[in-house]
């Protein structure tokens, strides 16, 4: 996470909002936001060099890097290539792909496919976010939000850590316009006029954002279980995409989990797209919450609109 922290109560001296309804709408307290001189792969090397020292990988170990992200530090070169040769990984696959906040669960179920197709054994994934450079400081309804981060994984055939198991992905580009970036890529190249309107920040139409979510979190998360033959009643945990607590849980409520086994954490990150997942899943680890054994569903949605859902068994 960047160090500095933008509270409720700074939102307050900026737009018309509380720290009341911000809290009780979304359950986010505060956001941790990058300067000026930071960007994304900044956070992704970050997050990536720690991921390979608790896997104890070398930068000679790794065999591809791909990074979810849709505030990517240009539009090209890939971040993953600047991030690779910031790590000093020689001359491996390294690209970006977008699937808004699903990112991390889609490059989860890549890799998997990946690591069993024997095409490559340790990857580095990457979920991370810059959600604040393209963040309408002037749009209530949407900056109150927002946050950055990088979360990562090091994924291989060899433990210990998690077994990625059953899951489920899809996404419905009809409803596209419910969350988007307008301008800036070639249907509407960038000019002043596209500046003028805005067109460069996140636009979002909340509350049918916020239906679909709470349908494509449910069905992904149970035919994720289905996939896997486990019954929802032996999950330990549900670590789902960071986006809104009444999301969370509504998700946990379709899971019939009692809070104790939801992890929550958007009080103090808000939503950082596809870091949000690895953020929590490296807290909860950290924090003794993730001690094998331990069936783990991961569950997350976001622009496309994209959804997705993953089973990890801890077994050691
Ligand atoms: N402060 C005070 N009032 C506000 C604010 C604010 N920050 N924002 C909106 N309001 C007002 C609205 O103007 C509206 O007022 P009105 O009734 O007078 O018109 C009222 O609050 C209710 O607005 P809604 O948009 O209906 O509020 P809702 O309960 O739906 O909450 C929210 C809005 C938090 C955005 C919610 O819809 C949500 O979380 N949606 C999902 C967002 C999401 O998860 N996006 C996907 C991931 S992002 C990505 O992929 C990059």
């Amino acid at each position: 996470m960047p160090e500095a922290i933008l509270t409720n109560a700074d939102l307050e001296k900026m737009v018309d909002t509380s720290d009341e309804w911000i809290t009780t709408r979304t359950g986010i307290k505060t956001r941790h936001i990058t300067d000026s001189n930071t960007a994304t792969s900044d956070l992704a090397t970050t997050a990536a060099a720690r991921a390979m020292e608790a896997a104890g990988w070398k930068p000679e170990d790794v065999q591809a890097l791909f990074i979810a992200t849709v505030t990517p530090d240009h539009a090209f070169p890939a971040t993953a290539c600047l991030v690779a040769d910031r790590l000093g990984l020689s001359r491996v696959p390294a690209w970006d792909f977008a699937a808004g906040c699903s990112g991390f669960v889609y490059g989860l179920i890549q890799a998997r496919a990946f690591v069993e197709s024997g095409i490559f054994d340790r990857i580095l994934v990457i979920g991370a976010e810059c959600l604040t450079k393209i963040t309408n400081w002037k749009d209530r309804a949407s900056c109150v939000l927002f946050g950055d981060g990088a979360g990562a994984a090091a994924i291989s055939s060899q433990g210990p850590g998690g077994l990625l198991g059953g899951y489920h992905w899809g996404s419905d580009g009809a409803i596209s316009d419910l969350l988007v970036q307008a301008a800036g890529g070639s249907r509407n190249p960038a000019t002043h006029e596209t500046v003028e309107a805005g067109m460069h920040y996140i636009a979002m139409n909340g509350s049918e954002t916020f239906k679909h979510a709470v349908r494509a979190m449910r069905e992904s998360c149970l035919l994720a279980l289905e996939m896997d033959g486990t019954d929802k009643s032996d999950v330990d945990l549900l670590i789902s995409h960071q986006a809104n607590y009444r999301i969370i849980d509504a998700t946990a409520r379709a899971l019939e989990l009692p809070p104790e086994k939801v992890y929550v954490n958007i009080d103090r990150y808000g939503n950082t797209s596809s870091a949000s997942i690895p953020i929590a899943l490296d807290e909860a680890m950290r924090r003794g919450i993730i001690t094998p054994p331990k069936t783990v569903v991961l569950a997350a949605f976001g622009a496309g609109l994209t959804w997705a859902g993953i089973i990890v068994k801890w077994n050691g």
